[in-house]
Order: structure tokens, then sequence, then C-alpha cells
């Protein structure tokens, strides 16, 4: 459920006609609902309640708005960070250190410090090098790393190639027959503290046979870990629990996913710490366009709106659907392709989709545009940096401006010998 409904013919987010919005920001512009935010956090603390000991850690990289962040924080919600710059965003949002797990496969040595020095409460450490360096760096620094190592189950989750992340062809983790020889050696480093195991096998998914599939694999690996004599206390699970992006799609529920972990992980004893991302923020934002032009096609009409790919990539890159409506339907229905304004075909956000009718100048929205939407554009084409909203009730406030292209133009240079 979430607050962008048709209030008077009008859509609105919330109690926020997105008119008005429109008018007083400008478009493209990505538009979030508090309400629906805090629902979401609210929905899957409930779910998983059945575990017993947890810790959510929100993934930031799929909404790392400053005032999300704080939203979540309120909701005592960690974060899973991946950089630097993560790190500074979850504690700039009032987000705990001890709260902030540090995810990726590419931790440079100057993240690995900046993160100690935060203080954050946990690495998930994604091979045996990584391990090895960090104890060092915080051996030196005379402090400890609390840490668990990220395998990888061997688990085809079922979902697109690109965000599929726990089959051993992929990138991260160590191969889970692997994974008890490197324990032990971590286990034994001064400077780090091994709690346990950590995976993640992908986003978007919709079957949570694998998911079960891959955590049934590590519940034998902590068996076999403490058969070695090593305490485990904390495993990670990851996120990865889908969305609907269309009415008709049904994914498992958190209390669907929560009963399923709680069968699945009984008698373990550890602490879980689960990483949602999309599930927290996917349905919490729209981005709100206008059309520029109806173009007319050899097949069907293009409608050409002011959001394009640099806005909202997901479309390019992974062929995603996003439900397309009009901010003022008037009741009828055309069959267009959409598409924005860069100079790609693969800006193309749909084609031959039936959807409310619109004419040039018209509002409308991409709906479930909360979740790594804002947050992987990018300035391509010369066009400004796409802005972001918050709704709560009756108000609004701009969370992220609108980088105008002529800023980005002021920090490129044009150096002396080419005067
Ligand atoms: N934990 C780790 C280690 C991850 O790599 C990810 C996502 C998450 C948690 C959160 O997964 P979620 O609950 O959001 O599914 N840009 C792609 C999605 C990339 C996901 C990357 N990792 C998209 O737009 O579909």
């Amino acid at each position: 459920m979430d607050h962008f409904q048709l209030k008077n013919g009008i859509l609105h987010a919330e109690n926020v006609p997105l008119p008005r919005i429109a008018e007083e920001v400008g478009t493209p512009v990505y538009v979030y609902s508090r309400a629906t935010l805090e629902r979401h956090a609210q929905v899957f603390r409930d779910g998983i309640a059945p575990v017993g000991k947890s810790h959510i850690a929100f993934a930031i990289k799929s909404n790392p708005n400053r005032a999300v962040l704080r939203v979540l924080a309120k909701a005592g919600y960690g974060a899973d960070v991946v950089s630097g710059g993560e790190i500074s965003r979850a504690i700039a949002a009032g987000m705990k250190p001890d709260d902030v797990v540090f995810s990726g496969v590419g931790k440079t040595r100057a993240e690995l410090e900046q993160a100690l020095d935060t203080g954050i409460g946990q690495f998930n450490i994604e091979l045996e090098e990584e391990g090895v360096v960090l104890a060092q760096i915080a051996a030196a620094k005379g402090m400890t790393a609390h840490a668990t190592l990220r395998v990888n189950p061997d688990v085809d989750a079922g979902t697109h190639a690109k965000i599929s992340t726990g089959k051993k062809e992929n990138k991260f983790g160590v191969g889970i027959d692997q994974a008890p020889a490197i324990f032990d050696r971590l286990a034994r480093l001064p400077g780090l503290k091994m709690h346990g195991v950590a995976l993640h096998i992908g986003s978007q998914l919709f079957d949570l046979d694998p998911l079960a599939a891959a955590y049934a694999r590590v519940g034998q690996l902590v068996a076999d870990l403490r058969a070695m004599g090593h305490d485990v206390d904390r495993v990670d699970l990851g996120g990865g629990l889908g969305v609907p992006y269309k009415p008709s799609e049904n994914p498992p529920s958190p209390a669907d996913y929560g009963e399923m972990v709680a069968r699945v992980t009984k008698g373990w004893d550890v602490t879980l710490m689960f990483e949602p991302g999309r599930v927290i923020v996917g349905n919490a934002g729209i981005l709100l366009t206008r059309v520029i032009w109806v173009k007319p096609g050899v097949i069907n009409p293009y409608v050409i709106v002011d959001a394009a790919m640099n806005d909202l990539a997901r479309p390019a890159m992974y062929d995603a659907w996003h439900d397309f409506a009009a901010v003022q339907p008037n009741g009828q229905k055309m069959v267009a392709n959409i598409a924005g304004p860069v100079c790609e075909t693969g800006d193309t956000f749909a084609m031959g989709r039936e959807i409310d009718a619109v004419a040039s100048g018209d509002l409308a929205i991409f709906r479930t545009a909360g979740a790594y939407g804002a947050t992987m554009a990018s300035t391509y084409n010369s066009r400004p940096l796409v802005p972001e909203v918050m709704v709560d009730g009756d108000n609004y406030a701009v969370v992220a401006d609108r980088i105008a292209a002529e800023t980005i133009l002021a920090a490129e240079r044009i150096p002396d010998w080419l005067a």
C-alpha cells in the first residue's frame, strides 16, 4: 500500500496534489511519501518479528537521500553501506555507527580506515586479503574490527542477470566450500573479531525457495564453524525481497519472508541481520514528469516526457517496467511508446503499452521509483541532476536540489595550455 492516490480526479502524494509540486519545483522530480516509508519500515519489522534477535540495516544504495535515511533512522533502522560516501551519509542522517554494516567487494584501505574511525558495527569481508588488511589497520590503531565473512552460496536467485549476486561465477563473497578455512585463518588475527557469516543472493526476488536454499547452506556452514570451535553469534541474510512494479505482480510479503526465515533458521541461536532496500523504498517514491510532445510514430505514437534514462535508468539498464499514470486522467486510454529526450534508443520507458491518454503539457508519473531511482541518476546529455521532494501529510519539502547544468559546467576547467 502506498500514499500516491487519486483524490477528486488528481493524483496526490499523501495530501499534496502533484500539480502543486510540479508547479513549484518543476519536473522531472522524484516525490517520496514519508507515511509510506514509515509504513513499509513497520511492515518489514513486523514481518521478521518471528525470527527472534534481529537487526535491520537499510541498504542505502537503494535510496541514500538524507531525509529518507532520517525517517528510517527514527524508525530504528541502521544502514548497510558500500562506500565511504555512504558511511558519511548514514552518520549524517543520524544512524548510530554501531548500527552500520559495511558491505562491498572493493572497499579501499582508505574506506576501511574511515569505517574504523567512525566506529561502524560490522564489516562484511568479501575476500581473505581484505580481512588481513582490515585486521592490520585495526591492530595498528589498537582497535578491533567486528566482522562477518560473506559467502557465495552458489544459488540461482532467478532474477535479472545484472542483479543476481549469489552464483559461483558472480564477483561476490568467498566460495562456501572455502569459507571454513578462510574463516579459521581470519579468526586468529589480532585486530579482528569474526562474528559469523553474511550472504546476499540478488535483488527483486519473487521466489523464496532460492533464498531458503541459500540460508540452509549457510546454516550448515554455521554448524561446521561451531564444530571447529568458533563462536558464531551473527548471520547477515542480506536483502533482495521483490516489490510489485505492476498491480498484477504478487511478490512474497515481508510476513511470508519472515515466516520462511524463522523456519529455516530455527535453532541457529544468532542475531540475524537484514539488509532490505527496495522493499522499504520502492513504492514510497514516484518520478513526476511532464509530457513534452506526443509524436506520431510509424506503429504507435511516442509520448516524449521530460524525464529520461539519466533520471531513471532502470528501464534502459534492466528492461524494467515502471507503471505510468496521468496525474489528471481523463478516463481515455491510448497505446503508445514512452520515451525521454536523451539521444539514445535505449531511452525508452515502454513500447506499445496501454496507458492513460495524455497530451503535450500533461503531468504523469512513473510509479515504484523510490528504489534505485534518483540514486542512479546522472547528468548525461548535460541534463540537470534530478531533484527530490518528500511529502509529509499536507506539506512537502525539497530534500535534494535540482543541480543545474551550469553548476556542473562551473566545476569543469579548460587548462591554460588549451587557452
Ligand atoms: N545487501 C547487499 C549486499 C546488496 O548488494 C543489496 C543490493 C542489498 C542488500 C539490497 O537489495 P534489495 O533489498 O534492494 O533488493 N540497481 C538494481 C538493484 C541493485 C541491487 C544491488 N544490491 C535495480 O535497480 O534493480
